[in-house]
């Protein structure tokens, strides 16, 4: 992974100063501290993750691609988003269909989706951390009356849940004989893609998690490093820091030509908001596919308010030999004939950067030669350090949500009466 900071508006001398050298060390003490209580669990995983839970993960994903047609996730929020965006950007049509449910109270949404599954064999994942999220228990009650519909008495080993080792109501209902994996201890929602969370839904979706692993432990080793000079992922939470206080940005939007970065986009905007937007502070994060929304908020971005920052996720995936043949004499774009969509894909991007840089946007882009399972690994991992560390900066604690615990007991409140 490369950092690009040409397109900045501070200058490397700003990035690389001694205060920020010496902040960033204590926050790479408190990282690495084996005080996992601190929510840190998620720092070592890729060379400490529980190789047994692992094994179970891939043969329990073996036993639903070769027994069942579809893998029904129930999660929201860190309990979904992590999985989906590894799927959306690396699903080649080998495992089962992931079909991901749980993430709001449409009921036509989910009505729609049991209909989409009614004569599928199919595979329950609950992912719920705390066993307690309303969206999750409500759906699961319409999911398990499905599956008792579909399999009778025994339907119950058709399902696993993922939660923790021993609390929650989803743990304790597992004593029915609901077969359980493991979110770790102190390894909060948006941080445990690495986990079971992730990594039974994308064994099911045929992706390689040996691989993704591969690539979070390729990051960590990069990343060792204490030194903000050396350190890819400190000197980005620094960029972002100064955009925000130096240049007094309010927000950041991931951007990217690959729409199948559409949902690591979706991801990466719950990782940072959830994590940094505390006591009034952080930089409001949101992601779009381009050129998609070019068409839609280009306009703002190019010439609204001031109020932005831009950080494109530059990894393209080129089809050789898809190219634009066959244009009429008269076509208004006849000055592409026989350029491949790659080769155009590219002109965007860079005519964008251009455009948005000359604007005043502060522009940074993350460069990945490709989309695999070992880059995936390496950005989730990056960007969960990049930002730790950015919310550190902050001085908020990256680890918790407490203004989502607020809705959350306003509505069961309101749902009691
Ligand atoms: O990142 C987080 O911790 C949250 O987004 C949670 O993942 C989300 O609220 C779901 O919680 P749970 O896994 O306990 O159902």
């Amino acid at each position: 992974m490369q950092l690009d900071l040409t397109n900045l508006k501070i200058a490397k001398s700003q990035l690389l100063t001694r205060e920020y050298d010496e902040k960033v060390r204590q926050i790479h003490k408190i990282l690495h501290s084996e005080d996992h209580a601190a929510g840190t669990t998620w720092v070592h995983w890729p060379l400490n993750y529980d190789k047994k839970e692992f094994g179970k993960i891939k043969r329990l994903a073996k036993h639903i691609r070769e027994n069942f047609d579809a893998l029904l996730v129930v999660g929201i929020g860190g309990s979904y988003l992590g999985a989906k965006s590894g799927i959306d950007m690396l699903k080649k049509g080998k495992g089962v269909e992931v079909v991901f449910a749980g993430t709001s109270f449409d009921y036509v949404d989910l009505y729609e989706k049991l209909e989409h599954l009614k004569d599928k064999r199919v595979f329950v994942n609950v992912v719920s951390k705390s066993g307690t999220t309303v969206e999750i228990l409500s759906t699961l009650s319409m999911v398990e009356n499905f599956m008792k519909k579909k399999y009778g008495k025994d339907y119950r080993k058709n399902m696993v849940f993922t939660t923790d080792k021993n609390k929650g109501y989803l743990k304790k209902l597992s004593s029915e004989g609901f077969d359980c994996l493991v979110v770790p201890d102190d390894m909060g929602g948006r941080y445990s893609v690495l986990s079971a969370v992730g990594l039974l839904p994308f064994a099911c979706a045929g992706l390689n998690i040996d691989k993704i692993m591969e690539g979070a432990k390729a990051a960590y080793n990069d990343l060792l490093e204490e030194k903000l000079e050396n350190n890819l992922a400190y000197q980005y939470a620094v960029y972002r820091n100064l955009v925000n206080y130096k240049l007094d940005k309010k927000l950041e939007i991931f951007s990217t030509f690959s729409s199948k970065l559409s949902s690591f986009g979706a991801w990466l905007t719950q990782l940072f908001d959830e994590s940094e937007g505390k006591d009034k502070k952080g930089l409001f994060v949101s992601s779009l596919v381009f050129s998609t929304d070019l068409h839609s908020v280009g306009q703002f971005i190019q010439e609204g308010s001031p109020i932005l920052a831009e950080t494109f996720i530059d990894v393209f995936a080129p089809l050789k030999n898809a190219s634009v043949k066959g244009l009429r004499a008269d076509s208004p774009i006849k000055f592409l004939e026989g350029k491949s969509f790659d080769e155009i894909n590219r002109a965007a991007f860079l005519g964008t950067v251009k455009a948005h840089s000359e604007a005043g946007v502060p522009i940074a882009v993350l460069k990945i030669d490709e989309i695999s399972e070992i880059n995936y690994g390496y950005m989730v991992y990056f960007f969960e350090i990049a930002c730790a560390t950015s919310s550190y900066l902050q001085g908020v604690n990256p680890f918790n949500q407490p203004g989502v615990e607020q809705y959350k007991s306003y509505m069961k409140e309101l749902l009691k009466k």
